[in-house]
């Protein structure tokens, strides 16, 4: 397909060769963050990005209503961390006022909290949704030790914020880490279920700036689920659909804890996302080894038609899945805070 044809056909699925229709969008706000989770970011000397390179708020709310027209009905801003962009709120009202065939998009965000005591309620009133937040421990120490930054109370008090701004349900990602926080696997579990916070347990991918991720030392889906059994009952919960999380009930409930199993037991087959970073490239992946430059687009004066095209030109070289258990994987070249999770 020509990227300079206008779009196949206006309002048509964006779909992939495996004939997977993509609905959700992730739009990376900045690359920067206030933290420096390890998994995530070296302590310092991260390469930013130019920010001339940077897309306006403009530009990206053009990308977002081509596809939200193209059937995108769900809309997540990532980072970095979103909320440094000093702009958010405004991104937020401006992206919650686009329609498509579904109507308007569902906006959420993930974020470290760091920023939500202030911003939760102007968010919430600008069209945002809900929340995901980044929270691996429950101890000072290891937090400090954990994201570099002595912000553990911060980020609780931003938690608090997002509850009682109404950001509902407010999610909590927790990546698995042995020798790290394995041992607060039910402490967090039971934080989670008694503030009525939706905690999900991620296996660790290998998106670090360091690239020192190590098979054998993430814990697994398998391993997380045997400490939870060994203190509650598990049922799982049906109807995942495109959810990267397996969500099983504690005890009779309501109390509920996700497993992530991006790993062990990925979730590609069903994968509905795509991803715009804060430069203005198309992913199709979070480890796609290849990016399509729809700011080379927008910049030359590109019609809605050409962003449209290009999207759908990203979408046809998707591939079946990631591979990361298989020894031949090759890490994406830019770390996590680069691509937006
Ligand atoms: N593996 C798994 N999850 C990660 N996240 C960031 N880096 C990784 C990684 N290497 C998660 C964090 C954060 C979200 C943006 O992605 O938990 O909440
Ligand atoms: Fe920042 Fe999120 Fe990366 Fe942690 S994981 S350093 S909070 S972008």
């Amino acid at each position: 397909m020509s990227g300079d044809r206008p779009s196949p056909a206006s309002g048509a699925p964006l779909a992939d060769t495996f004939g997977r229709t993509h609905r959700d969008l992730r739009i990376s706000l900045t690359d920067r963050c206030s933290l420096r989770c390890t998994y995530c970011m070296p302590a310092d000397g991260v390469p930013w990005l130019a920010k001339d390179t940077l897309l306006t708020t403009d530009e990206l709310v053009r990308v977002a209503r081509v596809a939200v027209e193209a059937g995108v009905d769900s809309i997540r801003l990532t980072g970095g961390e979103p909320l440094l962009r000093p702009d958010v709120v405004d991104v937020v009202a401006r992206l919650s006022a686009l329609s498509g065939p579904a109507g308007a998009p569902e906006l959420s965000l993930t974020t470290n909290a760091l920023r939500l005591p202030e911003l939760a309620v102007p968010l919430r009133e600008a069209g945002l949704e809900r929340v995901n937040i980044s929270l691996d421990t429950l101890r000072a120490d290891r937090f400090l030790s954990l994201t570099r930054r002595d912000r553990l109370d911060d980020t609780l008090d931003g938690i608090a914020a997002a509850l009682a701004a109404g950001l509902a349900p407010v999610k909590i990602n927790t990546v698995a880490m042995r020798g790290v926080n394995d041992d607060e696997i039910v402490d967090l579990a039971r934080f989670a279920a008694e503030r009525g916070l939706h905690l999900r347990f991620i296996e660790q991918m290998p998106l670090d700036a360091g690239h020192t991720w190590r098979r054998e030392e993430m814990v697994t889906a398998d391993e997380i689920l045997a400490v939870l059994r060994a203190e509650w009952t598990l049922t799982e919960l049906d109807g995942r659909g495109a959810a990267p999380a397996q969500t099983w009930l504690l005890d009779d409930g309501p109390a509920s804890v996700g497993v992530i199993a991006s790993v062990t037991r990925p979730f590609c087959g069903d994968c509905d996302r795509l991803r715009l970073t804060a430069d203005g490239q198309v992913r199709a992946c979070l480890f796609a080894r290849e990016e399509t430059d729809l700011r080379a687009v927008l910049r030359s004066g590109g019609s809605d038609a050409e962003i449209d095209a290009a999207i759908r030109r990203c979408l046809l070289g998707k591939k079946a899945g990631h591979d990361i258990d298989d020894p031949s994987f090759l890490q994406p070249t830019r770390p996590m805070s680069a691509i937006g999770g």
